[in-house]
């Protein structure tokens, strides 16, 4: 063969290898409203930057006719690009190659970037789009799943793990994105599920849709398996891009210091009007995090799941922090299953990659009632007091209003090593609320009281506000480092930030801790 036409070859297979599944399974692809794995790739990664590995690849089935069906590439494109500079590992499974199943081969490329992610300290971002294992290859494929399950493991908590779901993800398949440290999925397009609409109405007579059953919505706000939620594809590439700008690549980094125009000595005034005066009225906490942030700006994760929790990334003074916060207008604050279960991997994963935590307070307790009983509150409770008690990063916490009972100790208090633990002068620290205290602690002198017990109920309230329900029983034990102003919040959280940079803090030796599952 002549050197021209060998430099042709090469060509030609390129060629092929973008083409996918052909130019009329693009076009299939495009019909339902969803872009080609390499145009996804385009769009997540810094233009011109990505370099693909095994596009050549083909699969070794020889069963059901598939040797009629190689496909170079076969499925899944992966590779290495550059978000905002910083490189990242990626795979995009390709929905027009057999439906995007994986296949022997198509796992060991998914595997060996993998692979590589952990020895160079790189996150990996994985674009779903799949018909799930590829039936003609029957137990193999099975095995490929279990390969990247493995590794999904293996790498949690080395490097960030994200996952977007932009198409079908069903069966066991789902369990590779649910290890992954963040999902996203896109509205109307991407579903999960582990049995599907067609075994759940022959096994329980149910009748549920793809989108009902699976759906953005339903796990952005019933399931809580998807963190973030986009209308789009596109907005769901760009999400993935911003999110990267507040991780380390790795475990051994500290999270990316942005700059900022944002003074550090910036006092808000509005800070001291969020708090109402009575202590029932609700309010969003989130009127508190934006002002105290670098731009206000506040990057919130799983905004419609267990909202009486708030999660997301901010900055202070350039350096990226994760936010945990009782959301007094939802469910008064209460911690109940999910919220617990929301904060609890949030601050795991916070603590995993070194990104300081700063945790806003404002909690009456714990959900009562019996489904949350049932459901194991306890256990589930114990997870955020677990997770908080071993997150060994700088910790900033700030109470604005209540906290109450255990939930006092869970909400990042200085008994479960808090470095930083300011509260409002509109605090309220105690066992419970004063309406609940005086209930219980003088029942009988009201009851004896006949028809003044309601007066004298008022009294022993107004009593007990007046003595426990402010931060200065807390403040004078030392369990909270000062009492602030409101309008000082930003300025005393960007200097203890600043403290805290050097703050070194370890758990003792083990092989795991055994958290409350
Ligand atoms: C082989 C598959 C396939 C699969 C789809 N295709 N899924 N081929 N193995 N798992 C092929 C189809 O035969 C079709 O080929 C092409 O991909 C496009 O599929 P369509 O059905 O035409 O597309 P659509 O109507 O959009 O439906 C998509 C779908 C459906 C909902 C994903 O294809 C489907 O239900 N597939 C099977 C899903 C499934 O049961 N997978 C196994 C799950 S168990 P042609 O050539 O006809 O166009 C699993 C276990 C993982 O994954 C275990 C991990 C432990």
């Amino acid at each position: 063969m002549s050197l021209e036409r060998r430099f042709e070859e090469l060509d030609r297979r390129h060629a092929e290898a973008e083409l996918g599944g052909g130019e009329d399974r693009i076009r299939r692809q495009h019909k339902a409203g969803k872009k080609t794995a390499r145009e996804r790739v385009e769009l997540l990664v810094d233009a011109g930057s990505f370099t693909e590995l095994d596009k050549f690849v083909v699969h070794q089935c020889h069963d059901f006719g598939m040797e009629e069906q190689r496909v170079l590439g076969d499925g899944v494109v992966t590779g290495s690009g550059k978000i905002h500079g910083r490189p990242v590992f990626v795979f995009a499974q390709d929905f027009t190659v057999v439906g995007g199943s994986l296949s022997e081969a198509y796992a060991r490329k998914i595997c060996k970037i993998m692979d590589l992610a952990m020895k160079t300290g790189v996150p990996v971002i994985g674009l779903n789009d799949s018909g799930g294992a590829r039936i003609q290859e029957g137990v193999v494929s099975l095995a490929g799943y279990a390969d990247i399950f493995l590794r999904n493991t293996l790498a949690s908590g080395v490097v960030p793990q994200i996952s977007a779901i932009m198409g079908p993800c069903a069966g066991g398949a789902v369990y590779s994105p649910a290890i992954t440290d963040f999902v996203f999925m896109v509205k109307g397009s991407s579903y999960m599920f582990v049995t599907g609409p067609d075994v759940i109405r022959a096994v329980t007579r149910e009748e549920v849709s793809a989108e009902d059953l699976g759906g953005a919505t339903t796990h952005g706000s019933r399931s809580g398996v998807a963190h973030v939620s986009a209308d789009s594809e596109e907005e769901c590439l760009a999400l993935i891009r911003e999110l990267m700008t507040f991780l380390p690549q790795s475990n051994m980094e500290d999270p990316p210091l942005r700059p900022t125009l944002d003074p550090i000595d910036r006092r808000d005034e509005s800070l001291r009007n969020v708090v109402p005066d009575q202590p029932n009225k609700p309010y969003d906490i989130k009127d508190i995090i934006r002002p105290v942030l670098d731009d206000h700006y506040f990057f919130e994760v799983q905004p419609d799941f267990a909202p009486n929790i708030v999660i997301g990334f901010g900055r202070l003074g350039g350096r990226p922090v994760g936010v945990v916060a009782n959301q007094p207008a939802h469910l008064a604050g209460c911690l109940d299953i999910n919220a617990s279960l929301k904060g609890a991997r949030f601050v795991r994963f916070c603590d995993c990659f070194n990104i300081p935590l700063l945790t806003f307070v404002d909690v009456p307790g714990f959900l009562p009632g019996t489904a949350q009983e049932f459901g194991g509150i306890i256990k589930h409770g114990a997870k955020l007091l677990y997770a908080y008690c071993e997150a060994t990063v700088p910790k900033l916490t700030v109470i604005t209003r209540k906290a109450y009972g255990g939930a006092y100790d869970v909400m990042s208090s200085k008994h479960i090593r808090g470095d930083a633990n300011y509260a409002y002068p509109t605090a309220e620290i105690a066992v419970m609320g004063p309406e609940g205290a005086v209930n219980i602690l003088y029942r009988r002198d009201i009851e004896q009281a006949g028809g003044n017990g309601a007066e004298l109920r008022a009294e022993k309230i107004r009593e007990y506000r007046e003595k426990f329900a402010n931060p200065y029983v807390a403040a004078e034990r030392g369990y909270l480092d000062e009492v602030i102003d409101p309008r000082d919040t930003r300025v005393r959280l960007v200097a203890a930030l600043e403290l805290l940079r050097t703050k070194r803090d370890s758990n003792p030796p083990k092989k795991h801790g055994n958290i409350p599952l």
